[in-house]
């Protein structure tokens, strides 16, 4: 029995790798050295697969991947259909933000908001009763308001400098985001040993 585990290169892979060697799972190969997306690992039943960020819940969802590892702003951005998320790694720690110029209050009534978040963003300013209309981007959100593409961007905020580079401040936390272990829920089912035992090997490593 195959398990294929979902990965992103980036700020979570560094910490991931020793999570999973604690699982007795490591690559045959560098993995940050290659531009292969497929790795075979140590152990004859588990590979790894490097996915951007945002598809790794995608793969984890149609079972296209057994085991993943995502950031929670990703799987809510996502949605968790078909999707459990057994363990909160902890690692990849940030912030999701609302932002905007700095010494600019925030406008009245509708405002522009350009994020990589829309289901985010659209789901916390109703909540807040707040209109907006959401302008979808895919990087470098923190231009928008400095371009005057958008009034506030919704984005994650770690250390702040990148807000601060470019004239922004944090106004509003969403929600506090770190990486999360995903399994698919059939998988869950079907390789239920093998799958539990990677979950169980690498949450004591987590201590
Ligand atoms: C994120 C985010 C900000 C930055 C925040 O980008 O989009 O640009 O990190 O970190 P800071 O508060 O420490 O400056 P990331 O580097 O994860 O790459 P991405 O743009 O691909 O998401």
């Amino acid at each position: 029995m195959q398990i294929t585990i979902a990965l992103t290169k980036g700020r979570i892979f560094k910490e991931t790798l020793p999570l999973l060697a604690a699982a007795g799972i490591e690559p045959v190969e560098n993995i940050s050295e290659s531009r292969k997306l497929l790795f075979d690992t140590n152990r004859d039943d588990v590979r790894l697969l490097i996915l951007r960020g945002s598809d790794v819940p995608t793969y984890v969802q149609f079972g296209a991947a057994d085991i993943g590892v995502a950031g929670k702003d990703t799987l809510l951005e996502h949605g968790a259909e078909g999707i459990y998320e057994p363990l909160d790694l902890g690692i990849a720690r940030c912030q999701l933000m609302t932002a905007g110029i700095i010494g600019v209050s925030p406008k009245e009534g509708r405002i522009r908001v350009a994020t990589k978040y829309v289901n985010i963003a659209r789901q916390f300013y109703a909540e807040q009763g707040r209109q907006v209309d959401i302008i979808k981007l895919y990087g470098a959100m923190e231009l928008a308001p400095i371009m005057a593409l958008a009034d506030e961007i919704v984005d994650i905020v770690d250390t702040g400098n990148t807000l601060k580079a470019n004239g922004l401040e944090a106004r509003d936390s969403i929600c506090e985001v770190s990486s999360r272990l995903i399994v698919n829920k059939a998988a869950m089912k079907t390789k239920h040993q093998a799958i539990q035992q990677i979950v169980d090997d690498v949450r004591k490593a987590l201590g």
